[in-house]
């Protein structure tokens, strides 16, 4: 209805967006994927190849484990809302720069007064800085609610990072049984 409809309008308004220089390398502009009235907003780092290659969010390999963490949440993935702190695909899967981070955060921000979920999981440390401006190192981020102009936001692990640590797995399970419990009530 009508988050759909301005969503799909600020999409098309930024779509061919060139100003950072992400934008003269992207094969495809990822905006974000999922429904527009989710609850839950999970928001990344930025596009990798895959997504950059179809123009959707977390649809290689990390992307697969987000899927699986989303079900093992009893949600699925078309439930919840998932989008990136920069929308174009960094050379080689780089860390998105400071300043392309900051080219895109109007982006977000719009996304998210749209969405207006009742919470935000977001997913490793770029993206915690990039939202909530903050320089701590993960660890120090995870365990306590945050806030993005008045909604709850959890910090965990990006599941790249589980593919390479799975001994984070189990402290990542425990961030999204609390993200759910803050949530609905739900007990996982
Ligand atoms: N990693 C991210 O941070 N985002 C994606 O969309 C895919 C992988």
């Amino acid at each position: 209805q009508d988050q759909a409809a301005a969503l799909e309008a600020f999409r098309q308004q930024i779509c061919e967006c060139t100003r950072c220089p992400l934008g003269q390398t992207r094969q495809r502009f990822v905006f974000g994927d999922g429904d527009p009235g989710a609850g839950i907003l999970f928001v990344g780092e930025g596009p990798g190849e895959e997504e950059d290659r179809q123009g959707l969010p977390f649809v290689g390999a990390a992307g697969q484990l987000l899927t699986k963490i989303i079900e093992a949440m009893k949600m699925r993935r078309d439930q919840v809302y998932i989008c990136n702190a920069v929308k174009c695909r960094p050379p080689n899967n780089r860390t998105p720069a400071p300043e392309e981070l900051a080219a895109c955060a109007p982006y977000l921000e719009r996304q998210i007064e749209i969405i207006s979920p009742r919470i935000i999981c977001v997913l490793g440390r770029t993206a915690a800085q990039a939202l909530l401006q903050l320089d701590s190192p993960l660890n120090a981020m995870r365990g306590r609610l945050h806030q993005y102009r008045g909604i709850p936001v959890v910090v965990t692990y990006h599941p790249a990072a589980l593919l390479r640590h799975a001994e984070w797995k189990r402290q990542t399970w425990e961030d999204v049984k609390w993200l759910r419990r803050e949530y609905d009530g739900t007990e996982l």
